[in-house]
């Protein structure tokens, strides 16, 4: 899916929401603008805490808000849907002044979004665009099509393909490949394939990339719920189906850290990674800490780095915004189309990490210290 596509279907119903739905959207909030901060609270409703990158949000989400006085509601739904349904009802039952919401199936809370809007209870997406309900208020996220751009890139640059400045590199290939994305669940999962498949294609067009056992399509590279087992049990199925003629992989798109790690351990059974079988390059996303030793090792080619602390500022932001009665401030009102509406969103940066630029990017930043680094685990 091109970026063109992709803006072309945001203006479309962009204009269909302005066309439809003038009486506005969700809450503007209930009478909270005369309210202290202590006599206010924020329900946050995460995931999961499988990825530590969730944890980090939550934290960081809650600790930035208590440190303005506001109450805190945090909840993990241990990836489980009728979990986090339950939980953002509660949260809602027990008066929430806002909600920040980072779904596990982006389209399985219209009922409690249309319960918050009753309420007038604004409603913040976070990281993952809640789909189908006009009772989204804002979206805080990175540039996720960026993201699946910056993944392929790392492909073709770990295959020498190019160069990290972009120019064209010495390697000739072909080079065999597998594909893997996300959940489908997750609207982040279409931005990041559709990112990373634009920048390969012209490659596997020109036969330089082959992606041996043909599953190419969204449906047959997806990873329900993001899951490491899942991915590591697709790519032993991967090597043993299309791998058992004494061909070898040669790269691995990967869209998270986690399904790297599955991947990753797959091909260590199968052989890779010792003598001469070279572990093909892998890609992932979240900088987590075990796969930034996978990098520092050699083991894991490279990843995406979104600064979650940035984003949980930017949670905040929205979350006082709403309760001032004001509109949190967008950067883009055009892409994030949830199928209803588009929901205006605040975006931010993403830098890809390859080994050289750990330091740079992660430890001068005080994202992870250089002992976590070399032992693979975070300290708190
Ligand atoms: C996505 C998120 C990624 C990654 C993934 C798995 O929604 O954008 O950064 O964390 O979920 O947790």
């Amino acid at each position: 899916m091109s970026r063109k596509f992709l803006v072309a279907l945001g203006s479309a119903a962009l204009a269909l929401s302005l066309a439809a739905c003038s009486g506005g959207g969700a809450g503007s909030g209930g009478d909270t603008s005369d309210k202290k901060p202590g006599d206010l609270t924020i329900g946050v409703s995460m995931p999961t805490q499988t990825s530590e990158r969730w944890i980090a949000d939550g934290n960081a989400v809650k600790s930035k808000l208590e440190a303005k006085g506001y109450k805190v509601d945090l909840q993990y739904a241990g990836d489980d849907i009728p979990t986090q349904s339950q939980q953002v009802d509660q949260m809602i039952t027990q008066g929430a002044d806002v909600l920040v919401i980072a779904a596990i199936d982006g389209t399985a809370l219209s009922s409690q979004l249309q319960a918050a809007a009753a309420a007038k209870i604004p409603v913040i997406s976070y990281d993952r665009l809640i789909r189908g309900s006009k009772d989204v208020d804002f979206y805080v996220s990175f540039d996720n099509y960026k993201v699946g751009v910056a993944q392929g890139t790392a492909l073709l640059v770990g295959l020498g393909l190019l160069n990290k400045d972009g120019s064209k590199g010495t390697a000739k290939g072909p080079f065999n490949i597998e594909l893997f994305a996300g959940s489908l669940d997750d609207n982040n999962t279409q931005y990041f394939f559709g990112g990373a498949m634009d920048t390969l294609k012209p490659f596997v067009d020109a036969g330089t990339l082959k992606v041996k056992s043909k599953q190419t399509t969204p449906e047959q590279v997806a990873t329900l719920r993001w899951q490491q087992e899942t991915a590591q049990k697709r790519m032993e199925n991967l090597l043993t189906s299309s791998y058992n003629d004494g061909s070898k992989v040669d790269g691995v798109l990967s869209p998270y850290d986690g399904i790297s790690r599955g991947i990753i351990t797959a091909l260590q059974n199968a052989g890779y990674g010792s003598g001469a079988k070279k572990l093909p390059v892998v890609t992932g996303q979240d900088a987590e800490i075990a796969s930034i030793k996978l990098i520092n090792d050699g083991v894991q080619n490279s990843t995406v780095f979104k600064d979650t602390r940035l984003l949980a500022d930017q949670a905040v932001n929205a979350a006082e915004a709403f309760l001032q009665k004001k509109e949190p401030q967008a950067n883009d009102t055009k892409t994030y189309n949830n199928g209803v509406k588009v929901v205006p969103a605040y975006l931010l940066p993403i830098a890809t990490v390859y080994k050289d630029d750990i330091k740079a990017t992660l430890i001068d930043s005080g994202y992870w210290t250089a002992e976590e680094v070399a032992a693979g685990q975070a300290k708190k």
